[in-house]
């Protein structure tokens, strides 16, 4: 078990801005399905507001923006880590004074969205950092804003991607996020046919979002020890340990200091 997660982690730790450059400079790009995603397409078809602010992270080849720009949307910022895509991006929608593109780390992004698309940049994401995902998106959506699009409802043997499953989403997502819809896609591009679950996730306000970094790696029983132990904090509604056991996702009524969050792994 031990061994199988230093592997993991070794592994995961290698999904930086050169690995995925050299994807987009070898054009190893299995991923792209060369056109929108028509549950994502369904779904701009039924957004009205077209100054609406919007967010597409890992946004590749983003036919998702393209879309947007066609239907006549005012406000599209995407973002990527691979400067061999962001040049082409920046070429093709040169002058297009509706979409901001920008090179860099969506954990480093700074802004606010009424919308946030994701389309296959959750499952590239090595697994230690789906609950700093789920922290990030809770902070860069305004009140009311909204998270939507596709997550994988299965496993791969060779990853990225990263598959998961809706019970575990509910899970990480759970009270950061009220859940409007989680189901399967029904119009899925054929290689995704029923393996893939159409979400739209509104930002919970009402809750304070902290991701508190351990600064160092603890053992699994240890670990749920500390998760118990933030659970039973009062006001605390959902605790979430990443997977690699150095960060701890809190959501919670009121903010829990940071004096209180050390004394207990203390
Ligand atoms: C599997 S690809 C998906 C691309 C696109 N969304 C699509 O569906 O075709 C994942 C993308 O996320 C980008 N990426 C990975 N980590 C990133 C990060 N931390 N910040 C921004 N982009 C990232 C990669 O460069 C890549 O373009």
């Amino acid at each position: 078990m031990n061994k199988e997660q230093c592997c993991t982690t070794a592994c995961e730790s290698s999904l930086d801005q050169n690995y995925w450059d050299i994807q987009y400079k070898t054009k190893t790009t299995g991923w792209d399905l060369g056109q929108i995603a028509p549950p994502i397409q369904n779904f701009i078809n039924s957004l009205e507001n077209k100054n609406s602010r919007i967010l597409i992270p890992g946004c590749g080849n983003t036919y998702e923006a393209e879309y947007l720009l066609e239907k006549g949307f005012t406000n599209v910022t995407v973002i990527d880590i691979a400067p061999t895509l962001v040049a082409v991006l920046q070429k093709k929608f040169a002058n297009n004074p509706n979409i901001n593109i920008i090179l860099g780390d969506f954990f480093d992004h700074k802004g606010k969205y009424d919308l946030i698309i994701e389309q296959t940049f959750f499952c590239a994401l090595p697994p230690f950092l789906r609950q700093k995902y789920v922290w990030k998106m809770h902070q860069l959506l305004a009140e009311e804003g909204i998270l939507a699009g596709l997550l994988f409802n299965r496993t791969f043997e060779v990853s990225p991607p990263f598959g998961g499953s809706q019970k575990e989403y509910e899970l990480l997502f759970k009270d950061a996020f009220s859940f409007l819809k989680l189901e399967i896609a029904k119009n899925s591009a054929t290689p995704r046919a029923n393996s893939e679950l159409f979400f739209k996730f509104k930002k919970n306000s009402t809750v304070i979002v902290q991701l508190y970094n351990f600064g160092r790696s603890f053992s699994n029983d240890y670990a749920e020890t500390i998760s118990g132990k933030f659970t039973a904090l009062g006001n605390v509604l959902n605790v979430s340990m990443n997977s690699n056991f150095s960060e701890i996702l809190i959501v919670s009524k009121t903010e829990i200091p940071e004096e209180l969050l050390e004394q207990i792994i203390s």
